[in-house]
């Protein structure tokens, strides 16, 4: 295969280099066009962008694909824990067992946070949104850690800020829901696991005993795996365009959860609910929303179905699917917002419109059944997805640090009034 495109551009020929990744995906390096042609590529919403070279993650949405450093997400899925998943999308392998059990040590060291970070709750009135304090708790961790604010710090440095913010995003998820109901904080309790401290900060009330439940446990543990990492999805790009302008990880990550809130992305998962409540609220008649979302002057969407690469099906999906019904029955739920969500995907799935857009349930589709089933109110669902995603920011930041990436700055072609001289106000 040549190693070169060739653009021929208002009669002048370029040749533009190609780079070709590990499974021969072929990109058409742009980065001297502008100088060479004076012309810019125009991609509104990156469709076709590759914005990095990455070996991080692998991702082929027509086969329905996911691999995080070369491992497949069934198999870490099925087989390790959520601080393994992290320990690998940050440091590009697997650790052994004296690497494990140090990162799970030094990771629990840090799970308090400073007392004074109660107080930014008082400031909050009843119901705010927990992915708006989120944002704000995590951005605030860089007024705790002031040294956080130096770009060149020593990578030990770095290394103590990244286990910083993986013991505390737990900690602080909980105390968000805590406060929310109006109900004292669970300190974190460093004899237990990352899922089971988690699980005992949120649900145990300080009056009694909380009683673990293995297969949530299992469940949470996979969900935060399935959340892990997405390659150069819209936070992963905002964590990475944020941080090449050197700003602190604090408010890399805090942007990272803002850009996750939307609805188009990991909000989708409370708004799943809301449509599957709304459903069910309506009568149950889940055609009549099919309808509605095929609808062009109706501004509904199925939420939970469609995706952006995943062409084909999402492989979380298919996982957090099984993983949703094994739940669901060993726990004796018998939900009907799980009905409608089986009827309105046997239905979109036999549905033309659906399937000539190739649009499937994406992961969002389920993990809210199974939050629900948990317990968790549903404003907490992209809390929980960013919970899970904290180590593929991190991974991401870190990859786009260490190759020293320049700020990104994208161009834009102006469509604007051309130069036109100043009208004094009295002559407007
Ligand atoms: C994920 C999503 C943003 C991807 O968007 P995208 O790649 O830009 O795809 P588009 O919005 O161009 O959609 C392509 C076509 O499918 C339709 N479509 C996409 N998702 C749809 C949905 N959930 N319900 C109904 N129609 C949908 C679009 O209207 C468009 O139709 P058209 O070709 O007739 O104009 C989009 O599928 C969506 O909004 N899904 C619901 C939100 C969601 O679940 N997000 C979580 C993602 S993990």
């Amino acid at each position: 295969m040549s190693q070169t495109a060739r653009l021929s551009l208002q009669g002048k020929e370029v040749e533009l280099p190609l780079v070709v990744g590990t499974e021969n995906e072929v990109g058409i390096d742009i980065s001297k066009l502008r100088s060479e042609t004076g012309a810019v590529t125009l991609d509104v919403g990156y469709k076709n962008t590759g914005a990095t070279t990455s070996a991080i993650t692998y991702l082929d949405g027509e086969k329905g694909i996911l691999r995080h450093r070369g491992y497949s997400i069934e198999d870490l899925a099925g087989k390790s824990s959520f601080l393994e998943v992290a320990y690998l999308l940050i440091n590009g392998k697997l650790p052994n067992k004296q690497e494990l059990a140090e990162w799970e040590n030094d990771i629990r060291r840090h799970t308090l946070v400073n007392e004074d970070m109660q107080n930014i709750f008082k400031s909050w009135p009843t119901g705010s949104h927990p992915m708006g304090q989120l944002t704000a708790m995590i951005s605030s961790l860089s007024s705790f850690y002031p040294s956080s604010l130096n770009p060149n710090r020593t990578s030990e440095a770095q290394g103590r800020t990244i286990k910083r913010l993986i013991a505390k995003m737990p900690t602080i998820v909980a105390m968000i829901y805590k406060k929310s109901i109006g109900h004292p904080v669970i300190y974190p309790n460093n004899n237990l696991d990352y899922v089971d401290n988690f699980m005992n900060m949120t649900f145990k009330h300080v009056t009694e005993d909380y009683i673990q439940d293995p297969v949530v446990n299992e469940a949470m543990n996979k969900l935060l795996i399935l959340h892990a990492d997405h390659e150069q999805n819209c936070s992963a790009s905002t964590v990475r365009i944020v941080g090449s302008s050197h700003a602190n990880l604090y408010a890399c990550i805090s942007a990272g959860i803002a850009a996750l809130w939307g609805p188009l992305h990991g909000g989708a998962n409370q708004k799943v609910l809301e449509m599957l409540n709304s459903i069910k609220d309506d009568g149950g008649n889940a055609a009549k929303f099919i309808e509605k979302a095929k609808d062009k002057d109706d501004p509904f969407r199925l939420m939970g179905f469609g995706h952006r690469v995943y062409k084909n099906y999402d492989p979380r999906a298919k996982i957090i699917k099984k993983s949703c019904d094994d739940i669901l029955n060993k726990m004796g739920v018998n939900d009907p917002i799980l009905e409608i969500a089986k009827k309105l995907e046997e239905a979109a799935l036999a549905d033309d419109y659906f399937v000539e857009r190739k649009l499937f349930p994406n992961v969002d589709f389920y993990s809210g059944i199974i939050y629900r089933a948990i317990g968790f109110p549903v404003e907490m669902f992209t809390v929980l997805f960013a919970m899970g995603r904290l180590p593929g920011w991190i991974a991401q930041w870190k990859e786009m640090r260490e190759e020293n990436q320049a700020i990104g700055r994208p161009r834009q072609i102006y469509t604007g009034e051309p130069a036109r001289p100043f009208v004094p106000l009295d002559q407007r």
